[in-house]
């Protein structure tokens, strides 16, 4: 099933724009292959990077979760024949979607990201971008699949992006704190030590019977415990709470479910307090450790919330009630369909890589510990 990803209303509204575009507008064509979605999307992008006026032509999406769900995570090998198999008829119907020419289209760069990821999956991308910007004799962009994370909030944010930002970055396989100072300048103050929080919400819900990815079977069935019981009945250990730095550690909660539910019948309601139990400890140690970081660089002037688990309600709206703690903070979060993996956001990373990169991009290798910065 190729699915769309939403975007056709909200383009069909601002249609009208696209005369306004300037002169400078770029049309990126934009293709990402790091896990287990495929995407491909054409953007067009013009303005300054704090704010890009930005038009989606095209947008297509194949999420291949349900394959890999008998492994319990994603299967790289798979995960590489599938991209094979979808990047093509993408490739197409975003085309298509964009009335573009399919054998001479409009477009001025091709993104394609570069890693972090799996590397098998990350060279099908790589390579079907190197075939066509060979056809089409147009300039490939690399793109850190971090950084298109973060700049998932340039969609439809509705001021400038302001700096310095602090930049929460969770995802199936990071957890960071990145500072930006800069657009396109990355500083790491802290990161996971074992398991990203995305990976403990999927191994949890492993533990559960619940299918992969777990975040949204966890996120729903903790939801329905708070409903239901306004105190926690169970209460798990918070790593690294008072560890007084900015990493992270997940596996020691992970184990902590594991002991706990060893000699529980795990019928529909324990399961759900497991579920709300585990959610509240991974939250509060995101929110704690951000706090840390806001409290201190004092001058942040947004915080962005980036990766799939910035889908997670219970985190949205633990990390929104540090407004009241730091009022003059902007907090963005993707729109939900720019949560979890997609193009659109290797295309708009793709714009501010080329608005801030005095070099021009050169061709590269799949590099699937791709760092974001120091
Ligand atoms: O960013 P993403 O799509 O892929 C990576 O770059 O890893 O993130 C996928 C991760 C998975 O671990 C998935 O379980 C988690 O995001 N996730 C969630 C939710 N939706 C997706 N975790 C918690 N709550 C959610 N609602
Ligand atoms: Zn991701």
């Amino acid at each position: 099933m190729v699915e769309g990803t939403g975007f056709e209303n909200r383009q069909a509204r601002k249609g009208l724009e696209s005369s306004n575009l300037s002169a400078s507008a770029m049309r990126i064509l934009a293709i990402e292959t790091s896990c287990d979605e495929t995407a491909v999307a054409l953007l067009d992008i013009s303005g300054p990077v704090d704010k890009p006026s930005i038009k989606v032509l095209g947008n297509s999406l194949q999420s291949q979760a349900h394959l890999h769900q008998q492994y319990g995570g994603v299967y790289p090998n798979l995960a590489k024949r599938e991209h094979q198999k979808n990047l093509p008829i993408l490739l197409e119907k975003t085309l298509k979607e964009a009335c573009e020419d399919l054998d001479s289209p409009k477009i001025d760069y091709i993104s394609v990201t570069q890693g972090p990821g799996l590397e098998p999956a990350l060279w099908t991308g790589i390579t079907f971008a190197r075939a066509l910007a060979a056809t089409w004799r147009k300039p490939l962009v690399p793109v850190n699949h971090m950084a298109g994370h973060i700049y998932s909030v340039l969609y439809e944010a509705g001021e400038p992006l302001k700096l310095p930002a602090l930049a929460l970055l969770v995802s199936g396989g990071h957890t960071e704190l990145v500072q930006m100072k800069e657009f396109g300048s990355y500083h790491i103050l802290g990161r996971t030590r074992d398991d990203a929080v995305g990976e403990a919400f999927d191994k949890v819900a492993r533990m559960l019977s619940l299918p992969y990815p777990g975040g949204p079977q966890i996120s729903a069935l903790a939801e329905a415990d708070r409903r239901k019981h306004p105190e926690p009945r169970l209460k798990f250990p918070r790593p690294m709470l008072h560890s007084g730095g900015l990493d992270f550690s997940y596996s020691g909660l992970k184990t902590a479910v594991l002991y706990a539910i060893k000699d529980l019948s795990l019928d529909e309601e324990t399961r759900a307090e497991v579920a709300r139990a585990f959610e509240d400890a991974a939250v509060e140690v995101l929110v704690s450790k951000t706090r840390a970081a806001l409290e201190a660089a004092p001058d942040t002037a947004t915080l962005i919330v980036g990766g799939g688990v910035a889908a997670n309600k219970h985190l949205r709206a633990e990390l929104s009630n540090l407004q009241q703690e730091f009022p003059s903070l902007s907090i963005l979060f993707p729109t939900q369909p720019l949560t979890t993996d997609n193009a659109v956001m290797i295309g708009m990373a793709a714009y501010v890589w080329l608005k801030t990169n005095p070099s021009k991009p050169e061709d590269f290798d799949a590099q699937g510990n791709l760092l974001l910065g120091s």
